[in-house]
């Protein structure tokens, strides 16, 4: 038998129909109907007598989230911005920022005139490391946003400490972490406020969304300021055809809220998650037990977590293969063997074309400032370990049947059975 690579023009090893994402649930298609036919397409639009899809999925979403309060935003870079703005950031602030992130975890900082101060992070989870965040700071920091990156929830007993010790707000960045735990309390608890993601790609998702959550009732009414253009949801009674958002003007704010279509499919999407969740972590632990006697190192979660969530699964190949083959090879190897993208981790945000303040007029304010976003002057080195040596992909993948997270493994051992072909 050809046991060449398919990089070679080997057979490849899968040819498994592997599941895609999203996947609509049995609600979707009547919620959607039922906001077409409603007379009411936004918050922004007219009291129709009944609750607002959005209104149910605050209420819900703020339950799964065990915050007393939950406020739907259009993305979740708006939410991060809005969050930081809500705890008090604002021009010329310092915000910590993980070096290893997206780059909304940055844009949003720069979002608001603020300063993104990059740090370093743990060469094990990949998220956050509190050492660095406390040698970070200084008079001039605002606020520390963490992200739960991937499938790990970071730190969060040392993260919450440093925080009260500085009095700095710590928000969660949960773009990555919808229904994961720590000490027994979902993410985006924890914190100052929490906020999520839901943009496609996302385990919880309706294509573009968003949300932040906090028990801290005047974040919360900031927030609801600062997504509807100074307005928040009318607390007393409202009658048909009237406004329910009220224009209180105590904080001006922009238009980032949630259409009623997107709160529709999250409803929807919500009821599903949790199974989901478990099948993923079933998935990635049967792979983690397979991929580890090849020598490979799943990524690790912060000691006190109590769900994962995964929303991508990440994998460190040994120095040994390294040595042979670099990372994007391997990963371009194992892609073609099972049909499906393999990819390294973000690129370090010190080091990533998306991160060019200098590209936008609106940031050349005065020459300091460009000095002070620019993100070369910051060191990395545990993020770019990562991006050199970890191989990923998504978590639609972990809700195939067993036998197919089997064939992920058989993968593996194949390209490294062929490394040498790899480095070629
Ligand atoms: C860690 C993190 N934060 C924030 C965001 C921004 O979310 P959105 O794309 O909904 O604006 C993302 C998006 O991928 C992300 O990965």
């Amino acid at each position: 038998m050809d046991s060449s690579l398919a990089i070679s023009g080997g057979p490849r090893l899968s040819n498994r129909e592997w599941p895609r994402w999203p996947q609509p649930g049995d609600r979707a298609l009547k919620s959607l109907e039922d906001v077409l036919t409603s007379g009411r397409w936004t918050i922004s639009c007219a009291y129709q007598g009944r609750d607002s899809y959005e209104r149910q999925f605050a209420s819900a979403f703020a339950d799964y989230c065990g915050s007393a309060m939950c406020v739907p935003i259009s993305t979740g870079t708006a939410s991060l911005a809005i969050a930081l703005e809500a705890c008090g950031v604002g021009a010329g602030d310092e915000v910590i920022v993980p070096g290893l992130s997206w780059v909304a975890s940055a844009s949003a900082v720069l979002g608001i005139n603020a300063v993104p101060v990059l740090v370093d992070v743990d060469p094990a989870t990949y998220c956050l490391d509190p050492a660095a965040t406390e040698a970070a700071i200084t008079e001039r920091t605002r606020a520390i946003t963490v992200v739960h990156a991937y499938s790990a929830v970071a730190d969060l007993d040392a993260l919450l400490d440093i925080a009260r010790r500085h009095g700095l707000p710590l928000i969660e960045d949960c773009a990555h972490a919808h229904g994961a735990g720590f000490r027994g309390r979902p993410v985006g608890a924890h914190g100052a406020a929490g906020v999520f993601s839901m943009q496609g790609s996302k385990l919880l998702t309706c294509g573009e969304g968003g949300a932040l959550v906090t028990d801290d009732a005047d974040v919360a009414l900031r927030a609801e300021h600062l997504r509807a253009d100074g307005r928040v949801v009318r607390r007393g009674p409202v009658g048909v055809g009237e406004m329910e958002l009220e224009e209180t003007g105590r904080m001006m704010g922009s238009n980032a809220c949630l259409s009623e279509f997107h709160a529709a499919v999250l409803l929807d999407q919500l009821e599903l998650l949790d199974g989901q969740n478990a099948r993923r972590t079933r998935a990635a632990d049967h792979l983690t037990d397979r991929l580890s006697e090849l020598g490979m190192t799943a990524q690790a979660t912060a000691p006190g977590t109590t769900a994962r969530a995964y929303y991508r699964y990440l994998v460190r190949l040994p120095d040994e293969v390294l040595a042979v083959a670099p990372v994007e090879r391997f990963a371009h190897a194992l892609t073609a063997e099972l049909g499906f993208a393999v990819t390294q981790t973000h690129r370090p945000l010190n080091d990533n074309p998306l991160n060019r303040p200098s590209s936008r007029r609106r940031f050349a304010t005065d020459a300091r400032y460009l000095e002070r976003v620019d993100p070369s002057r910051f060191d990395l080195p545990a993020a770019k370990r990562a991006h050199e040596s970890v191989v990923s992909f998504s978590h639609e993948v972990l809700l195939a049947p067993l036998d197919a997270i089997d064939d992920i493994a058989r993968a593996f051992r194949k390209v490294l059975d062929n490394v040498r072909e790899v480095s070629r």
